[in-house]
């Protein structure tokens, strides 16, 4: 509780010197306030350490609000439940860009833009195929973006949200050795975006309407996620002015790793080695060994509940049901979720269900391959990604990313010429003198 009159910083001493300094405190709508270190070296002489970065704001943002320990997460004041319930993925994408609800002349308007632009230039078709069709979609994915940004310019980088459907959906058949089907603008989004991946030779889709629900749904619990992995990079790429489709790509690679998106591909090959129910116990026991790890659980912010989760798990069973698929994983998972918070190495640690731990199930539902799920989260993403880009655009205190580093390697020595590094001399610090050679 903060004392009246008290002043908003803090003192930092260091208790070698006994020098202190203050140091502002920035105030927050929401969550913790933070301490103002910009001038810790000019101040101090010393600088921060926070490896991973989990005390440490990069920026300022008015996008996304998360509370880790209620487990709530917010875009622009409004819960993802609400979100996912109410609202649609193109109409939340407004909402993470502009900061307010779109008008319904707005959202027409924006819907339209969205259906016209979803075309992509036949150079990045031909990318495409180059790639074998065993390669990893991410990497097709995080090329074809790249090289779009020789067509699709900086104020335009919006339209990326128009154009992804099409990029994964052509990853997708690429890799089943099949022809590329074009965008259809009378259809949802979300429709339009399921026919491009699961129409048949003759380009014909029967929607259902549960999975087409389903995946939007998908997609707005995606959006955006504050400033998790692929996001601080697609700013920190931004921030050195690389163009916004550049940026997107790095965070297309960020995203790829099985820490981060790369976690929902990871839950089914988990799943599968488990087998059946019966062998729950004997895989905790090895988690709880740190021979591995149980993956879809654990957050470096969520440590209470991932709300995401708790929406998708409610998605997979009706859309089991409509789409009548019996999968014995879904009880695996459920079970495997039971009994892993029932232990203390769990409770402990406060790891629970994320966002990745249900959705894998759900999209091998839909008929997606397993190492297709990763680009349907970076499809979720790139609103979020082009809000954050154009966020961090307006920003006064838009400064390059460029961290410190507390260095532990060798201090200066000198190079030793390879007849000396045979006779076993390796290094020689600044002021110790080598052996000269004869
Ligand atoms: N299974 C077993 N142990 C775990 C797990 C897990 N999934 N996650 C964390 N731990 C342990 C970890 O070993 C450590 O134990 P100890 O205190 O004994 O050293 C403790 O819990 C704290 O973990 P941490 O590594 O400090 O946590 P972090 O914040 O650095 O990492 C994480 C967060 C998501 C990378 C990690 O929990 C993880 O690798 N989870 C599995 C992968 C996964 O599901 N990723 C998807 C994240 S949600 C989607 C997204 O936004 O990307």
């Amino acid at each position: 509780m903060e004392q009246s009159g008290a002043k908003n910083t803090v003192t930092i001493t260091d208790n070698r010197t006994g020098t202190s300094q203050e140091f502002p405190i920035i105030k927050v709508t929401q969550g913790l306030d933070n301490i103002d270190l910009m001038n810790l070296r000019a101040k101090f002489n010393l600088e921060s350490f926070d490896a991973g970065l989990g005390s440490t704001a990069h920026c300022k943002s008015a996008i996304t609000y998360i509370d880790g320990d209620a487990g709530i997460l917010r875009h622009r004041g409004y819960t993802i439940e609400e979100l996912a319930e109410k609202s649609s993925f193109l109409e939340t994408a407004c909402l993470l860009r502009d900061g307010e609800l779109p008008s319904a002349q707005k959202l027409a308007d924006f819907k339209k833009e969205m259906a016209e632009n979803a075309s992509v230039p036949r150079e990045i078709d031909a990318i495409i195929r180059t790639f074998d069709s065993n390669a990893d979609p991410m990497i097709m994915l995080q090329t074809a973006t790249a090289a779009m940004s020789a067509q699709v310019k900086d104020d335009k980088a919006h339209l990326m949200i128009a154009k992804m459907p099409t990029l994964v959906a052509m990853t997708i058949r690429h890799k089943q050795g099949k022809e590329f089907v074009a965008p259809d603008p009378t259809l949802s989004y979300a429709e339009n975006f399921l026919k491009m991946c699961f129409a048949d030779d003759n380009g014909e889709y029967k929607a259902n309407s549960t999975m087409t629900a389903a995946m939007d749904r998908f997609l707005i619990l995606h959006a955006d996620h504050e400033q998790n992995a692929s996001t601080s990079v697609v700013r920190g790429t931004r921030s050195t002015q690389a163009t916004k489709l550049v940026s997107m790509s790095a965070a297309i690679g960020a995203l790829s790793g099985p820490r981060h998106g790369g976690a929902n591909t990871a839950v089914l090959n988990m799943l599968d080695k488990i087998e059946t129910v019966d062998g729950i116990d004997a895989f905790l026991e090895r988690v709880e060994k740190k021979e591995c790890e149980l993956m879809g659980f654990g957050h470096r912010v969520y440590k209470n509940t991932d709300p995401r989760a708790g929406v998708l798990k409610q998605v997979v069973d009706p859309l089991l049901e409509a789409l009548n698929v019996n999968d014995p994983r879904v009880e695996i998972a459920k079970e495997l979720e039971k009994r892993a918070l029932g232990t203390e190495y769990f409770q402990k640690r406060k790891l629970f269900p994320n966002v990745d731990f249900y959705s894998g199930l759900a999209f091998s539902a839909m008929g997606f391959e397993r190492n297709d799920f990763t680009t349907l989260f970076a499809l979720g993403r790139t609103p979020g990604w082009v809000a954050q880009m154009e966020e961090l655009d307006r920003d006064p205190q838009n400064r390059i990313t460029r961290p410190r580093q507390a260095y532990v390697g060798e201090v200066e020595r000198h190079y030793v010429p390879m007849e000396q590094r045979m006779m076993g001399h390796n290094s020689a610090s600044v002021g110790q003198t080598l052996t000269p050679t004869v």
